[in-house]
């Protein structure tokens, strides 16, 4: 018998990394206290379908609807919406439900893909925010209330404004005031709370979007709550919020027959969340403290202690160690056995949870500190020529957005693959994002100029990384 992926597996069980890495629930160590119940005991008994007494996702009046509305309270939502498709689903389902085609959203350019195919299958018209890089970390930074009330003035027609909140790196956006202003608008506010749904767990983390009266908040429970990949919830508030084609978006999106496990799991995570969570999150915050003191003694690893940041996200800036993130992370895996959710060319990111114990938090700085002493003993430092990628594009290469042809018609269009000089004023027909810092320079159907040519060019030639560019090449919509 073969079975590749079992084996895998198997495989990986038994190497038994710590994990800081989603799933938050890293690898059912938090769900001790529920012994050898819950879930985790009785998979099979519990994956059901929609039978007799488990009432239905799409149309919940029975114990679903309790469920989730127990979920809701906890969380301090009007409404709670079971999304066993992540939050992408979530994403496209809030997005689609509020909007018609052709109309206009206010949006930062680093969203994730779920929102670009929101935009793609809603025919919908982006206007994007200028994004800001921390010229220290180069990493994207959460956006402001000024550049929100920019784009509303230059945009007045948006539907709406969408957040992501915290982003990836942990930076969260002014929410308070940035809901204030779109409540003051009749705007809807979106808030991708993916990375976020242990916000509420601690007043030092940045605030939820559920708390700040967003309209529609999504967060994947799976990323920071011990929940199963997959289960995700969306929060929806106030009376913009349309709940019928809310519904009917979610139909679409999601499985006609929903994982009970996952769906569980959502509920699992929520009963933790009430009973140790904001305890077990003090614990690790004040792990954290101690974790922050101890980088300081390092010279070639530097942590984001930016002012408000979600600290569970934790970015390690790699640069000055003369190695790329790509090689800390393979070091820290093969000698260390400790995983990190992502590696750029310039840090790494671990993502710590409630799942964590501070053993792990001691183990991830004990595996710095030994991949500086050894970087020393080498003589690396002395040898090497620093690892310094391409210097990521300044905001004024973003503010070309100019667009012959709408997002959704660019996708649909034929393409075809052209080297990067012979691009120039062509339509892109995919996203190209430069890392660092992973913002798409370019998107579907906007017009390739010569100031984009030279720095994909530059960034080339450095070696770094370009997504949307294949062999050199890139992809480009065909003139009929
Ligand atoms: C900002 C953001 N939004 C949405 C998603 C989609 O979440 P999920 O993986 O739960 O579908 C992600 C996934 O990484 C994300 O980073």
């Amino acid at each position: 018998m073969s079975t590749p992926l079992l084996k895998t597996l198997e495989a990986l069980k038994k190497e038994n990394r710590i994990s800081f890495h989603t799933p938050g629930h890293k690898k059912g160590n938090a769900f001790e206290i529920f012994g050898d119940g819950g879930i985790q005991g009785n998979l099979y008994q519990y994956d059901t379908t929609e039978v007799f007494g488990t009432d239905q996702l799409q149309d919940p009046s029975g114990v679903l609807e309790k469920s989730r509305q127990w979920t809701a309270d906890i969380f301090q939502g009007s409404q709670a919406y079971y999304l066993v498709n992540g939050s992408s689903a979530g994403v496209l389902a809030m997005i689609l439900s509020q909007t018609r085609p052709g109309e206009e959203i206010l949006l930062p350019r680093d969203v994730h893909q779920s929102v670009i195919h929101a935009l793609i299958l809603g025919d919908l018209t982006p206007r994007f925010i200028p994004p800001e890089i921390d010229p220290l970390y180069k990493i994207p930074k959460g956006t402001t209330l000024e550049k929100v009330q920019w784009g509303l003035e230059k945009h007045p027609n948006c539907k709406g404004v969408l957040l992501t909140h915290p982003n990836y790196y942990g930076r969260g956006s002014q929410l308070q005031e940035i809901r204030d202003l779109t409540k003051a608008r009749g705007k809807i506010l979106w808030v991708d709370q993916a990375h976020g749904a242990h916000l509420g767990l601690h007043s030092d983390l940045p605030q939820s979007g559920v708390e700040a009266g967003a309209d529609l908040t999504v967060m994947s429970f799976h990323k920071t709550l011990p929940a199963m990949t997959q289960s995700a919830v969306l929060f929806a508030g106030g009376d913009l919020v349309d709940r019928d084609r809310l519904q009917e978006q979610l139909n679409i999106h999601q499985s006609s027959s929903p994982s009970y496990i996952l769906m569980a799991s959502i509920e699992q995570a929520a009963a933790l969340y009430r009973q140790e969570g904001r305890e077990r999150m003090k614990a690790l915050l004040e792990g954290m403290d101690r974790l922050e003191k101890k980088f300081q003694n390092l010279k070639l690893f530097q942590l984001d202690r930016a002012p408000g940041k979600d600290r569970t996200k934790i970015w390690i800036h790699t640069e000055n160690s003369g190695l790329s993130g790509e090689e800390v992370e393979t070091w820290i895996r093969d000698k260390q056995g400790i995983d990190l959710e992502l590696s750029l060319p310039q840090g790494v990111l671990a993502l710590a949870s409630i799942g964590n114990r501070e053993k792990d938090l001691e183990k991830l700085y004990l595996a710095f500190e030994e991949l500086e002493k050894t970087l020393y003993n080498k003589g690396k430092m002395e040898n090497s020529v620093k690892h310094t990628p391409g210097k990521p594009p300044t905001e004024s290469f973003y503010r070309e957005t100019e667009k012959k042809l709408p997002i959704r018609e660019a996708f649909y269009r034929t393409k075809e693959r052209v080297s990067i000089n012979k691009s120039l004023h062509r339509r892109a027909g995919s996203a190209v994002t430069p890392y660092p810092p992973g913002i798409p320079l370019i998107l579907p159907g906007e017009i390739i100029t010569r100031g984009h040519i030279d720095k994909l060019v530059e960034l080339r030639d450095k070696k770094t990384k370009v997504n949307g560019l294949k062999e050199g090449k890139i992809l480009v919509v065909t003139e009929e």
